[in-house]
């Protein structure tokens, strides 16, 4: 590839200005940082902590998170916030007499990574002192852990149980400039919270978070009493500070046309990086696993058919659902001479933290959700990503020394047409989860909740009609009782709590179980790539007539009557590690079904039982085939739309009258994955109110 190929960019080289005009509150540097480095050949883990952007905030932060009740700190990545402030609050007291300081963070990924890097400082085991909580995992020891980590969803989960969160003293929302779901519902309670607890301490924090928006949020409270019984009343105006980054310059190239095909555009920037560029490890970010395993497959095959070109290249892929093995290889040393290549998803733009990083490559799309609530169709779908994430890309280019960032994009694109912010999760995503947990947490009107940014109101009467046709929530919009409690205990989609709470009484809660726990990972077979046929031979082996959750029974089965062989999976193209993980997953499933009063039954292969409960949680998702369609054409009964069943189904061409499915994929068309055949008289039976107003079901046989 030609070097005229690139525009340099007129942006100024350093990358994280400061856009908020003026908000940011600067504390003086109280404490004076250790700049000199180690004698020896590596720095130990106190010097290189010294190092970090943050120890120069130290005695700033913990003045700060005294006085105030929230403190809003935004930070480069790598600057230090997620890995020091926690340790710095427990140095100064803050987890004593058996108090915990939380850090959330919106991935699970990140949640494990600096758990572990946190211990590994502390020269303490993992689930003593720091531990970490992720949904069907928890490492943590009640007794010891001072420092918990734990997705922002775990922490909603324990406001149930716990409203006013009593054992943490500080809790540190991180990345909040994510503005997850999550993220966003528990900013909103946590400002109510507060408000019952002046002592409980906040911090924000974020790579670039609007720090204007986020301290309006928390300063305008809409009544308040003051806490007369507390002698010491920390200030309510949240303090802002920001945290110098020591990012070098970064390079800004823009390609001089719009490329037609970003990954082919990614392999032959990474190429000519390596073919022209000083020594240094790219990160490249794609959007999913699927282009990210084209992208190294692409690499592969130009490698072969040039050898010199590539030699002293290695590809990694980085996406949240690789196994903990290729992960640590992503965070593991380059060694000497040769040049590691990262291609992630946008993971890497800021919850994780990777070393050696000169060049980065940026496609400018990432995967995003999208909701809409008129056909009730929510998907996945690659999208362009903000002018602040595009900024947060190149600044992962400046950390070990000056970098250059390769936008796969125009400079005109850039400027013109980006958008400067993303939208909240909040406001493209499907809230029946969110609203069920508002609902358990009490809050009753969830409209006029104090949101950071407020969800569109077609998409809140969407999940409040579904919710009410589960049973889960009465003509008063509140929880039914038992059913809409029981279905807010379980941490799963409502419908998949629904389908849990009906096998009850359709005495299939054994079966039910194992469905729910493979539903809730990705997929128990291997990747196809390169073994489609004998993926596809494999599937035949377990498939069932009623479609992939009754074969999802057979594997099961298989795999316990193997004795849980891994030889086994492998024989039969199934993933290992995802199967243990379902195990794990049923066993805390089956323990969350027998808290709830549920009798642990099995149907002993009365499969129409199985499929009623399905039904029962899924018929919102019902799709009938068209008349006369000769490729498969389905449209929701709902709705109206068009789909077809995904060809990784084993129901794909056979094409039965009636089906429900567990979720659509959108890709060329919208494809049904995990789907089954049902009798129509089913859904009425199931949900009389929801299917009341559509023509009745036509009862021509298949
Ligand atoms: O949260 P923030 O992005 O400000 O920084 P951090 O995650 O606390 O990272 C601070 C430093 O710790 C960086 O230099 C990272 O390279 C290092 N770190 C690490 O080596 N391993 C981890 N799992 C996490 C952080
Ligand atoms: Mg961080």
């Amino acid at each position: 590839m030609p070097q005229q190929f690139w525009k340099p960019g007129a942006d100024k080289p350093r990358i994280l200005e400061d856009e908020e005009g003026g908000v940011v509150f600067f504390a003086p540097s109280l404490s004076s940082a250790s700049s000199s480095s180690s004698r020896f050949g590596y720095a130990s883990i106190g010097s290189q902590r010294q190092r970090l952007p943050v120890y120069k905030y130290r005695t700033a932060i913990l003045y700060l998170v005294e006085t105030h009740a929230t403190t809003i700190i935004v930070g480069e990545t790598g600057s230090g916030k997620t890995t020091q402030i926690p340790q710095y609050l427990k140095e100064a007291g803050w987890a004593d007499g058996g108090r915990v300081i939380a850090c959330t963070q919106p991935r699970r990924l990140a949640v494990q990574s600096v758990a572990s890097r946190v211990a590994e400082e502390m020269d303490v085991k993992l689930g003593e002192e720091v531990g970490y909580t992720i949904r069907f995992e928890d490492v943590t020891n009640p007794a010891a852990t001072m420092i918990k980590f734990l997705t922002d969803g775990v922490l909603l989960r324990e406001i149930m149980d716990d409203p006013l969160l009593t054992k943490y003293s500080v809790i540190m929302v991180d990345e909040a400039h994510e503005r997850s779901i999550s993220t966003d519902i528990l900013l909103g309670l946590l400002k109510k919270i507060q408000r019952r607890r002046p002592e409980l301490r906040l911090i924000i924090s974020s790579a670039t978070i609007e720090a204007k928006s986020m301290s309006d949020f928390f300063q305008t409270s809409k009544k308040h009493r003051g806490p007369e019984d507390h002698e010491f009343v920390p200030r309510k105006v949240p303090a802002v500070l920001s945290v110098e980054g020591r990012g070098f310059n970064v390079q800004i190239h823009y390609v001089v046309e719009p490329v037609s095909d970003y990954v082919r555009a990614t392999v032959s920037t990474v190429l000519s990086i390596h073919d022209q560029e000083p020594a240094g490890d790219i990160l490249v970010f794609l959007t999913g696993q699927d282009d990210i395993d084209a992208a190294i497959q692409l690499l592969a095959e130009e490698a072969h058919a040039s050898r010199k070109i590539s030699s002293g290249l290695i590809v990694l892929p980085l996406y949240s659902s690789l196994p903990r093995a290729e992960q640590d290889l992503v965070f593991s040393p380059t060694p000497r001479g040769k040049r590691k290549v990262v291609i992630s998803t946008n993971i890497a733009e800021t919850s994780l933290t990777l070393e050696g990083v000169v060049y980065v490559v940026d496609s400018g799309f990432s995967k995003q959700q999208f909701y809409n609530p008129i056909s009730d169709i929510e998907n996945l779908v690659v999208a362009p990503i903000s002018k602040a994430s595009a900024r947060q890309r190149a600044g992962r280019a400046g950390r070990v020394r000056p970098g250059k960032c390769y936008r796969l994009y125009t400079e005109e694109y850039f400027v013109n047409e980006m958008s400067s912010v993303g939208i909240p999760e909040m406001q493209r995503s499907k809230l029946v989860s969110c609203v069920i947990q508002l609902k358990a947490l009490g809050i009753d009107n969830i409209l006029g909740f104090d949101w950071p940014a407020s969800p569109p109101p077609e998409a809140m009467i969407r999940a409040l009609e579904v919710l009410y046709s589960l049973g889960v929530l009465d003509d008063d919009a509140k929880l039914t009782s038992p059913v809409g409690f029981q279905a807010a205990e379980i941490p799963l989609d409502p419908m998949i709590s629904k389908m849990i709470l009906s096998s009850n009484q359709l005495g299939c809660s054994e079966e039910i179980i194992t469905i729910a726990a493979i539903l809730s990972i990705q997929s128990i077979w291997v990747s196809g790539k390169g073994v489609q046929k004998e993926l596809d031979e494999a599937k035949l082996r377990f498939a069932a007539a009623e479609g992939d959750h009754v074969t999802f029974l057979n594997v099961y089965k298989g795999f316990l009557q193997s004795g849980k062989s891994s030889q086994w999976c492998h024989k039969n193209y199934m993933n290992y590690q995802a199967m243990k993980k379902v195990i794990e997953i049923r066993e805390q499933l089956r323990r969350t079904a027998l808290r709830l009063g549920i009798v642990l039954r099995s149907c002993e292969g009365d499969i129409l039982a199985v499929r009623k409960a399905v039904t029962a949680g899924f018929f919102a998702n019902a799709s009938r085939l068209e008349a006369f369609s000769h490729n498969g054409m389905y449209k929701t009964i709902r709705g109206s739309q068009e789909v077809y069943i995904h060809p990784s189904s084993v129901l794909f061409r056979v094409n039965p009258k009636w089906v429900i499915y567990h979720s659509l994929v959108s890709t060329d068309r919208q494809y049904m994955r995990n789907v089954m055949t049902i009798d129509p008289s089913w859904l009425t039976e199931a949900a009389p109110h929801f299917f009341q107003n559509l023509r009745r079901p036509d009862p021509i046989a298949h």
